[in-house]
């Protein structure tokens, strides 16, 4: 089933609710964090919402998905400086239990192992929330990735370099390879939280509906896991049939 509200603003209400809501039930909750356009309405209503209630975030633990490789913390295209400008810099969340890859680390494989033992060290992610590529892409898992994948450098595909060169200037160049969670590490969290929105994610829905689970459409692997919710927008769920669908017109009342 996917669960689907009329826009973004009413799916950024609900999405950034339920992180709230994890946070308030347990103050050091690890959760999984990621980027992108679609995370940026949920990232505003999770300030504004956290200001509003004085919600505490101090002791909680975070471990974002991925970074580009050879951008700097303090590039304005990497994923350090996206969470500090969407999420961090607004609340008062302890600075070392925030985890985000380092696209400058020397020796790549052993930071990734690293990566990779430090959130099964910290007990696992309890809630991991994840965008889609338009090519399925979960993290920066490029079609093909093993699902038995940890932490990793992955090349990125042209069609991720060209989806996200949006967010470069006109003569800056995307990078070409990437660190991300592994398939696996993103299967291991307890619960996922997948959100895509707007009619360019519409044939991505569609693919998760008509495949198989298959490594060629990474985010289909999340048919196996007991604790997948997949969030659109009415745009985004466009070409799956309705009764696949539970719409939602607003934020149900029990969750405000
Ligand atoms: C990037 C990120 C993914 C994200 C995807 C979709 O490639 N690595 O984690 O899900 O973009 O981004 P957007 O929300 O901008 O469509």
């Amino acid at each position: 089933m996917f669960i689907v509200f009329p826009d973004t603003d009413h799916v950024a209400q609900y999405v950034s609710t339920l992180f709230i809501q994890r946070i308030s039930q347990q103050p050091d909750v690890i959760l999984g964090l990621a980027t992108g356009g679609t995370m940026e309405p949920i990232y505003a209503q999770w300030v504004k919402q956290a200001l509003a209630r004085n919600i505490d975030v101090s002791q909680v633990s975070t471990f974002n998905l991925d970074e580009y490789v050879g951008l700097p913390a303090q590039h304005p295209q990497s994923y350090a400086a996206y969470m500090e400008h969407h999420l961090l810099r607004h609340l008062a969340f302890d600075r070392s239990r925030i985890h985000i890859p380092d696209g400058l680390a020397h020796d790549l494989p052993a930071y990734c192992q690293a990566y990779s033992d430090t959130i099964r060290d910290h007990g696992g992610i309890a809630m991991q929330l994840l965008g889609v590529g338009s090519n399925g892409h979960i993290g920066f898992n490029e079609p093909g990735t093993p699902f038995d994948s940890q932490c990793h450098v992955v090349e990125l595909s042209e069609r991720t370099r060209i989806d996200n060169s949006r967010f470069f200037g006109p003569n800056e160049i995307v990078p070409a390879s990437a660190i991300t969670m592994g398939m696996r590490d993103i299967m291991d969290a307890h619960e996922i939280i997948l959100v895509a929105t707007g009619s360019s994610k519409a044939a991505t829905i569609a693919k998760y509906y008509e495949h198989e689970v298959s490594p060629l459409v990474p985010f289909t692997i999340l048919k196996q896991h007991p604790k997948a919710h997949i969030i659109l927008d009415a745009a985004a769920a466009a070409l799956v049939p309705s009764n696949v669908c539970q719409f939602y017109d607003t934020v149900p009342a029990a969750m405000l």
